[in-house]
């Protein structure tokens, strides 16, 4: 099948370069010309685990290809994927003027019956908004589909994610279109739910608002386990053995980020609002992922006295492992917090610094985690990536003025890291902050 992919981020450029896997011909088009610059050049716009070899395969197979030219794109598929950016407006709205952009292209370029496929995550109603746009806009009397087929992938997994989903969810008007949208997933092998359009839209917000809700409820368990000297950790695994519930979004830490969970979140709010809803649940989400950073650079003035002059050494600035996406970060927030209180802040990260320069150029960025450690008052982790699990302790504590971690991923046994001679402050596991569970 001809394929078109409109966006080349995260979402657009893994699409592409699947299908494209699966033996379709597809061009990916954006209106970036440095990206599409890159991509002609056999360069990564992102950094995604596994996707620079999918990319040059297709690529050099003929199959996969990368353009500027939007129109060109439209005219030579039949299926066209929208998977633009969706950033949120002031209002916590979806921004969707790069949506009807890319709605008023296809309706400049369509020449006969095409499949128009909203991948981008938009507000329920969005599918008649681009059917409307292009209705209104097209130049040539053709007939056209709005489907919707949300999309479900993870930065740094998003490559697996793709090629197998829990569920692919389209939202079509008729089952015709449904049919086609099927048969291009077919090989997957996935389970495949077909809704109406608005439902599918619905589906991606209700999904990734109770994922951020499992969140900020094990946050806000974690502070009470903190008080009554309970493990949160425990708690956890107590929890997720019972079906009913599951372990995969629980783990305590300084809450949520990227791209999608806090756009989403107050994107559905206020779409409820729109519609006469108060989302209570969701707003007090969305409360309690605020404080979380705030509640650990707490602690760290707590136990550093006055930030003022202390330096930190930050480990782990993407807002998640395996990816080198700031947006949204908890590391922004943790070392906006630190430099407001006067602390001088280092920082290391496998692949984010590059895209971290940006937010902060002030900041020194370490090339290992132990040259992040030189003479600082304490760590913070802040991203869970995996080389951090297996830290030579010892090394670190060396190159240490004083030997303080505040964990804010509980990657550490609190009891080894007290053998070791580190004070050691981690999420809902300290009863009290110096008390007798050695600093935990
Ligand atoms: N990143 C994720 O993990 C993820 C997961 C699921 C869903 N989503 C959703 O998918 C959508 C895309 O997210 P992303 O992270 O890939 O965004 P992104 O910002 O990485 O990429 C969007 C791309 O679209 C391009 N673009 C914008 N307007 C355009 C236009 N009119 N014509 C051509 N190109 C245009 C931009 O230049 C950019 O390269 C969003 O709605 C997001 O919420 C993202």
């Amino acid at each position: 099948m001809n394929i078109c992919v409109i966006g080349t981020g995260y979402v657009g450029l893994v699409t592409g370069a699947v299908f494209s896997d699966l033996g379709n011909d597809v061009i990916c088009v954006d209106k970036d010309k440095s990206k599409i610059e890159m991509l002609n050049r056999g360069e990564m716009p992102i950094y995604e685990p596994g996707l620079e070899e999918m990319v040059a395969r297709n690529v050099a197979d003929a199959r996969l290809s990368f353009s500027t030219d939007v129109g060109e794109g439209v005219r030579r598929s039949e299926v066209i994927f929208i998977a633009v950016g969706t950033p949120p407006g002031e209002d916590g709205n979806a921004d969707l003027s790069a949506v009807i952009d890319a709605a008023k292209v296809i309706a400049r370029n369509i020449d006969r019956y095409k499949v128009v496929v909203n991948k981008s995550t938009v507000p329920v109603g969005t599918g008649d908004l681009v059917r409307d746009v292009i209705e209104r806009n097209k130049v040539r009397d053709v007939e056209f589909d709005v489907v919707s087929n949300p999309e479900f992938l993870r930065e740094g997994s998003a490559i697996a994610d793709t090629l197998y989903p829990d569920r692919i969810v389209i939202g079509a008007p008729n089952s015709n279109v449904a049919m086609r949208i099927l048969e291009l997933y077919a090989p997957l092998e996935r389970p495949m739910l077909v809704t109406d359009v608005h439902s599918a839209e619905m589906i991606k917000y209700a999904s990734n608002a109770f994922l951020a809700t499992k969140i900020s409820f094990i946050n806000a368990i974690s502070q009470i386990c903190e008080k009554a000297g309970a493990d949160v950790v425990q708690v956890t695994k107590g929890m997720g053995y019972d079906s009913r519930i599951g372990p995969a979004f629980l783990n305590a830490g300084l809450g949520y980020g990227g791209s999608c969970f806090g756009k989403d979140t107050r994107c559905l709010i206020h779409t409820a609002e729109e519609l006469g809803y108060d989302f209570k649940l969701l707003r007090s989400v969305v409360e309690i992922n605020d404080e979380q950073p705030q509640h650990f650079i707490g602690r760290m003035a707590e136990v550093l006295g006055d930030l003022e002059g202390k330096t930190v050494g930050v480990l782990g600035l993407a807002f998640k492992p395996n990816t080198d996406d700031m947006r949204d970060a908890k590391s922004i927030d943790i070392i906006g917090g630190l430099l407001s209180r006067g602390a001088t802040v280092k920082a290391y990260d496998p692949i984010a610094a590059e895209n971290a320069r940006k937010v902060f150029p002030q900041i020194d960025y370490s090339k290992t985690p132990y040259d992040v450690a030189d003479r600082a008052d304490a760590l913070a982790v802040v991203t869970e990536w995996n080389e951090f699990k297996l830290l030579n302790m010892e090394r670190l504590k060396e190159r240490m003025q004083r030997p303080i971690i505040f964990d804010g991923r509980n990657m550490y046994d609190p009891q080894r890291m007290r053998k070791l001679g580190f004070d050691y402050y981690c999420i809902g596991r300290c009863p009290n902050a110096k008390g007798t569970n050695g600093g935990c």
